[in-house]
């Protein structure tokens, strides 16, 4: 593997398609080995393009104006950090080989959309997911629920993220207002969802994933040591690591996350999402790219998952060392405004062994992720009171 000068006819270039807090960690560990970074996303000033050599904004679903991007600035590697992209123009460009798609393009379009990755992970791989079934209208909806679903059960759009349009429906009479919370928080406009048996688990972890080269030149897959979360409107609030769990149980996640990400392909780190309940673990999705709530190991790892990820793309060596045990809390926006101010981070970062990012998103929801507090400990148990501790102690206006 060579690696060249940024800002120069050498250089090794990358274009992160998806400008998040996510996508902005991605870019500072690639900084980091002199990458030269293109950021790209739909809004202006995006946490990414604040720590990118050069910026776009665009429409990512719109897959000639993409192409004509790609054309223009020929980058070696696309990342993909979000699931709203014309993973069909990325199809086209990985088989003209103007540039490799992180992890696969066929990944990018198979995880885009609920449908493609759990029809893979269920039937053509065999693994336990909670029972499902997909409608296209509230009839269709209230038929799959009688013929075998049965209640509790959740709704979502095939197409959304971060809990968006996901509700639960506990009794008949829930049906028609899940169905219409689906149809309006879908990212695009389709009338088609997925339901869900409701899965009544023990805990639920994220496995994060890494296939890089080992030394000889071959994929090899490491694991890191499983991320407990909580979830809240299906959206994660808190997360710590490692989530304490028998080997037998861990062993069988691992060997499904195997399974989904050799099918998957490519090189990069991926999260897997699995339900725990006994010693039974459920498939529940999975995302080919790091993970929100692997910003623990932005505390707890030698290589946290961003550097994962930029190291395996590039074809380095990795490490899923964890140094520590430690939690992660979410800080809100708490408020609708732009350029708001935050109070209280001395006051956070008073409590020992405690670590802070602000995001600097432009512009400030009630339920909008605009920063993370991170603490190590002894014990996840006390990481996870601090961290929540210093979250609530930083205030927005
Ligand atoms: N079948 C289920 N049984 C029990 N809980 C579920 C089920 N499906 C979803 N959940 C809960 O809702 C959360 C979010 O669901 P899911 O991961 O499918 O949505 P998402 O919108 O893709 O979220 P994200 O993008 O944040 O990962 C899960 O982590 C889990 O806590
Ligand atoms: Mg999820």
């Amino acid at each position: 593997m060579q690696l060249g000068t940024p800002l120069s006819n050498t250089a090794t270039k990358v274009m992160l398609l998806g400008c998040g807090e996510l996508g902005k960690e991605v870019i500072i560990a690639l900084q980091r080995l002199g990458v030269e970074v293109i950021g790209v996303d739909r809004y202006e000033n995006a946490p990414g393009h604040q720590v990118a050599h050069r910026s776009y904004v665009i429409d990512m679903t719109n897959g000639a104006d993409l192409k004509a991007l790609i054309e223009k600035e020929k980058p070696d590697f696309i990342i993909p950090e979000i699931e709203a992209i014309a993973t069909d123009m990325l199809a086209e460009i990985e088989a003209e080989g103007l540039a490799t798609v992180i992890p696969t393009a066929r990944a990018t379009q198979l995880t885009m959309n609920r449908e493609g990755i759990r029809c893979l992970a269920a039937e053509e791989l065999e693994l336990a997911t909670s029972k499902y079934a997909f409608a296209e209208s509230y009839d269709e909806l209230k038929a799959a629920i009688n013929n075998g679903i049965g209640y509790p059960c959740i709704v979502k759009p095939v197409m959304s993220s971060s809990g968006k349009g996901q509700s639960t429906i506990t009794s008949k009479s829930d049906i028609q207002s899940a169905w219409d919370y689906a149809i309006k928080g879908a990212r695009v406009t389709t009338t088609r969802i997925i339901v869900e048996q409701m899965i009544h688990f023990d805990y639920e972890i994220t496995l994060l994933t890494v296939r890089a080269l080992n030394l000889n030149g071959d994929i090899e897959t490491s694991y890191c040591e499983p991320i407990g979360h909580v979830q809240q409107q299906g959206d994660y609030v808190e997360s710590w690591q490692p989530q304490k769990m028998s080997t037998t149980v861990l062993e069988k996640a691992q060997h499904m996350a195997k399974q989904v990400t050799d099918n998957l392909g490519g090189r990069g780190l991926f999260g897997v999402e699995f339900f725990i309940k006994g010693d039974d673990v459920f498939f529940s999705e999975v995302s080919p790219r790091p993970h929100d709530t692997g910003m623990v190991t932005m505390i707890t790892q030698n290589q946290n998952e961003f550097e994962l990820h930029a190291r395996a793309i590039l074809g380095l060596p990795i490490s899923t060392y964890l140094r520590t045990p430690g939690a992660s809390a979410v800080i809100y926006g708490g408020l609708e405004k732009k350029s708001i101010q935050f109070n209280g981070v001395e006051k956070a970062l008073a409590i020992p062994q405690t670590d802070i990012r602000l995001f600097g998103k432009p512009e400030s929801f009630m339920r909008r992720r605009m920063g993370v507090c991170l603490c190590y400990d002894d014990s996840t148990d006390n990481a996870r009171i601090n961290a929540k501790r210093a979250a609530a102690l930083v205030t927005t206006e």
